[in-house]
């Protein structure tokens, strides 16, 4: 089964962007779903690609816009959501996913690729943003039929240019003099790049042998969190004593940030951080930070300087 057509829901975003720039070069006729076709009006310079503004949580208009694609990539996901109850984290996560396949099946939709996370897990996830995440994956595996063809994917932390891990970490180093007090600094990630996670999305859509399959993507490194920051602070030049807070004042901080303006911490953030955000017995995706990172949050003189300094101290 060839997929000549493909609707991208979360496409404007920063994984989607990417997926929606590597179909470009394709035959594949491209169609993104976005909640306001104005701010993303620059996407229209893909020649291939159709930008249509719908409400996708309602069925009737998700239906209309989905009919005639021949694949659905679903990327829509949050990691905070603007209330406290978990509605809004099972609205996107939970019930979204499952009127996405509900409408593949009555429209005849063969192929579905979902992004999940890594540690998603309906029952065991610390956190409702893992457990929901988990709930949604289990979803789109369980209703799917041999009419629907699903694979779903489970990335750790994800960088590259624009992503919002990095960059708001670059981004509170540089307003911070001196010292960098850090929650949760010990969990660990393996950062992985979104260059090879879109690859992954491309490939999966017309190869059969991943139907019905869950990919972890992980990068080729490990680090802690406070290694993620300190390697951010060195790649801008920045002197940053990076301070590790303990687990009462990292809950703490989860406390109070949560109630602050776009949530730049939450408890639930804080939940997800106390598993590892790591693969086991994976492929791992071949792209490191440091080939991609200093081109975007530094520059490359500083690259040399920190390849230097990480041969010196064996540090990453
Ligand atoms: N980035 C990471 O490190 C990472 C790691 C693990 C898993 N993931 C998962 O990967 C997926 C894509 O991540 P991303 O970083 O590309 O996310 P993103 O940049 O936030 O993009 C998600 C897109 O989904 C749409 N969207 C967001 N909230 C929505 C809502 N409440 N209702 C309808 N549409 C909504 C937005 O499009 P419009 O504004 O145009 O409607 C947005 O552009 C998500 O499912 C995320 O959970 C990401």
């Amino acid at each position: 089964m060839k997929c000549n057509s493909v609707c991208i829901l979360g496409g404007t975003g920063f994984v989607g962007r990417y997926i929606a720039s590597r179909l470009a070069t394709s035959d594949k006729r491209i169609r993104l779903l976005t909640r306001n076709r104005e701010r993303h009006r620059e996407l229209l310079v893909i020649p291939n690609l159709e930008l249509v503004e719908a409400d996708v949580f309602d069925t009737r208009q998700l239906e209309t816009h989905l009919k005639g694609m021949d694949a659905v990539i679903n990327l829509i996901g949050i990691l905070n959501e603007t209330g406290h109850n978990g509605e809004e984290f099972r609205k996107v996560h939970v019930d979204l996913p499952k009127s996405i396949v509900g409408a593949c099946l009555s429209l005849g939709i063969p192929r579905l690729l979902h992004m999940s996370a890594i540690n998603a897990d309906a029952n065991t996830g610390p956190s409702i943003y893992l457990r929901t995440k988990g709930e949604g994956e289990n979803a789109v595996h369980t209703f799917a039929t041999n009419r629907l063809a699903v694979t779903s994917f489970r990335p750790s932390v994800i960088f590259g240019p624009n992503d919002s891990f990095l960059n708001r970490f670059a981004g509170l180093l540089k307003k911070l003099p001196l010292v960098f007090p850090l929650a949760c600094a010990d969990a660990r990630f393996a950062p992985v790049y979104v260059g090879d996670v879109a690859e992954r999305f491309i490939k999966a859509l017309d190869d059969p042998s991943t139907y019905g399959k869950r990919f972890d993507l992980c990068g080729p490194q490990e680090y802690s969190l406070k290694e993620l920051v300190e390697y951010t602070a060195h790649i801008l030049g920045l002197k940053r004593w990076v301070i590790g807070l303990p687990d009462f004042a990292s809950k703490m901080q989860a406390y109070v940030l949560e109630w602050f303006p776009g949530k730049p911490f939450s408890v639930d953030n804080y939940r997800s951080l106390q598993i590892d955000s790591v693969c086991r017995d994976t492929e791992l995706q071949p792209t490191s930070l440091d080939m991609i990172t200093p081109s975007y949050l530094g520059n490359s003189n500083r690259y040399i300087e920190y390849d230097r300094y990480r041969k010196q101290t064996g540090k990453y």
